[in-house]
């Protein structure tokens, strides 16, 4: 276990500034937020994936802003230290900067979190400056945007082409002006990701399956920990095996109970002879 103090945004750039790589990871409820922050992770994403890793939705469009406000507050709950990010969800930064800007002080101020993201290069610059100059710290995010997963021919690697790359690199600069502190590149070619992380003036870069050269990692956790049934992605690797650990036990909890194995004596409580003895005489046999 590692003793920690609560993670800031000092603390984070002085992290980047160290060239100490930043962790990141996505977490959606209260016993797992605690697990991660009692872990040192420094920051943690209450990411809109969440419509897919916990309600079994096929994408995350159908999240809205109370299940992400519940959520995020129960990590807030679980991680008392690590800097926890709010995802903005599907409409609720699009429609205008005053949506965005509401949305966002709703995230601040119902969960207790401590920035938010949102997806989007050039034409979200404004929601990410409204934002900012609201004081909420904002992360961009880059690169595969899964809001925008089928207008960008679905979860591919982006910025393949020189002048697919180039424009991911201006939207950073972009986003940057426009406030950011922390972009987050998802699925970009690791030497575009490279060359945006050096490039930056001031703001975090982070990679998700962008490879080495930026500042930290994000992973989704129900990847990582072998949670998510469905598939898991190249990006990901698998830390753990959580899903087979819960596997085995609830086939032995199945087994237990069946063969009348569970509960034993140590789990449950016994009622004193004579207690027993008045009930049974008041209720009668
Ligand atoms: O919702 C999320 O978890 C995300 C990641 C895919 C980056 O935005």
């Amino acid at each position: 276990m590692v003793e920690r103090k609560r993670m800031t945004l000092p603390a984070l750039m002085e992290k980047k500034a160290q060239g100490t790589q930043i962790t990141w990871l996505t977490c959606y409820d209260y016993p797992t937020a605690h697990l991660q922050d009692e872990a040192g992770v420094d920051m943690i994403l209450v990411g809109d994936s969440l419509g897919m890793t916990m309600l079994g939705y096929d994408s995350t469009l159908p999240v809205t802003m109370d299940d992400m406000i519940r959520h995020t507050a129960a990590v807030r709950r679980g991680a008392p230290n690590a800097w926890v990010v709010g995802d903005m969800p599907y409409m609720s930064y699009q429609p205008s900067v005053e949506t965005a800007i509401r949305n966002a002080g709703r995230f601040m101020a119902e969960t207790g979190c401590d920035a938010v993201k949102l997806e989007g290069g050039a034409e979200m610059a404004d929601r990410v400056a409204g934002i900012a100059r609201a004081g909420i710290p904002v992360i961009g995010h880059l690169g595969l945007t899964p809001q925008s997963a089928t207008a960008l021919g679905g979860f591919r690697l982006q910025g393949k082409s020189a002048a697919a790359a180039k424009r991911i690199v201006d939207d950073a600069r972009l986003l940057e002006e426009a406030g950011a502190f922390a972009i987050l590149l998802e699925l970009v070619p690791d030497r575009v990701c490279g060359l945006i992380t050096e490039r930056a003036q001031g703001a975090i870069i982070m990679g998700l399956g962008s490879g080495p050269h930026a500042h930290g990692q994000l992973l989704i956790y129900h990847d990582a920990f072998g949670l998510y049934p469905k598939f898991t992605p190249r990006m990901a690797k698998v830390f753990a095996d959580a899903g087979a650990v819960i596997r085995e036990g609830l086939a032995g909890y199945v087994r237990e109970v069946t063969e009348r194995t569970f509960p034993a004596p140590a789990n449950w409580f016994g009622i004193k002879d004579e207690e027993y003895d008045e009930l049974v005489a008041l209720v009668g046999r």
